[in-house]
């Protein structure tokens, strides 16, 4: 066993300067799915203003559902002790649910010092354009940053004529996943459940993000506990 500190630990921030984008709602998926499906233990911190992921943790508490993890309310200069507390059991998986905004100094030890950058983007022109620009932010922050971009909303009714020249363009900055439809599903999310109808388009996409980068060399992954 290697000691503590050469252990590294994982913070997954889910983030893009657009709202409505579905950082929440992936954030909670991933959640989920690193408990259920990966028996990992998750600790997640929202630092949006507008903390709809931990209300949504509250709701699911007062439904007395059993927990999968516990949520904490956090804002972007507390990231310090998030990365000092999660230093310190490197195997528990910290996700963060960032604030969509930019313009904060503070940002830029979140945006250096995060293993994996989870960027969900609608096709739409303003979509597309703040995403540019925030990955385009975080690679001048920090050109080693991991950046992960999920295609959200995607509504399989509608051509997209632009689709194949926007994913050429948020390429260059990182990995892109399988597309994620749009579905009225989504809304019956909580932090302690997943609709079973969302399991075969999400499982793919979280499966393939921790065999290639989250679990790719953590030394604890065959250990049974
Ligand atoms: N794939 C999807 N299909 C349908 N609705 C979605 C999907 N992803 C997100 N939503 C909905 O879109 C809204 C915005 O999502 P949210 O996760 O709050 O975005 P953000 O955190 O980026 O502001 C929410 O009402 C959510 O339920
Ligand atoms: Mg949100």
């Amino acid at each position: 066993m290697k000691s503590p500190d050469k252990e590294k630990a994982m913070i997954i921030l889910f983030a893009n300067q657009k709202g409505g984008v579905g950082k929440s709602t992936l954030a909670v998926l991933f959640s989920n799915f690193a408990v259920q499906k990966r028996k990992r233990k998750v600790k997640v911190f929202d630092m949006d203003f507008q903390q709809s992921l931990y209300n949504k943790y509250l709701n699911s508490d007062l439904l007395e559902n059993e927990k999968l993890y516990e949520v904490e309310l956090s804002s972007i200069p507390g990231f310090k002790s998030i990365r000092k507390r999660a230093s310190q059991d490197p195997r528990i998986l910290t996700v963060i649910d960032l604030a969509g905004r930019m313009d904060d100094d503070n940002l830029v030890p979140v945006l250096k010092e995060s293993e994996l950058i989870i960027c969900p983007f609608c096709y739409d022109e303003y979509s597309v354009t703040s995403t540019f620009e925030f990955c385009y932010v975080v690679k001048k922050v920090n050109p080693d940053s991991r950046i992960i971009l999920i295609p959200n909303r995607v509504k399989t009714s509608v051509k997209y004529e632009t689709m194949e020249s926007v994913n050429q363009a948020l390429g260059q900055f990182g990995e892109l996943t399988s597309p994620v439809s749009d579905r009225i599903d989504f809304q019956r999310l909580t932090t302690s459940y997943t609709p079973e109808s969302l399991v075969p388009i999400l499982d793919p996409i979280f499966n393939k993000l921790f065999d290639d980068h989250i679990e790719a060399d953590q030394p604890w992954e065959t250990e049974t506990t």
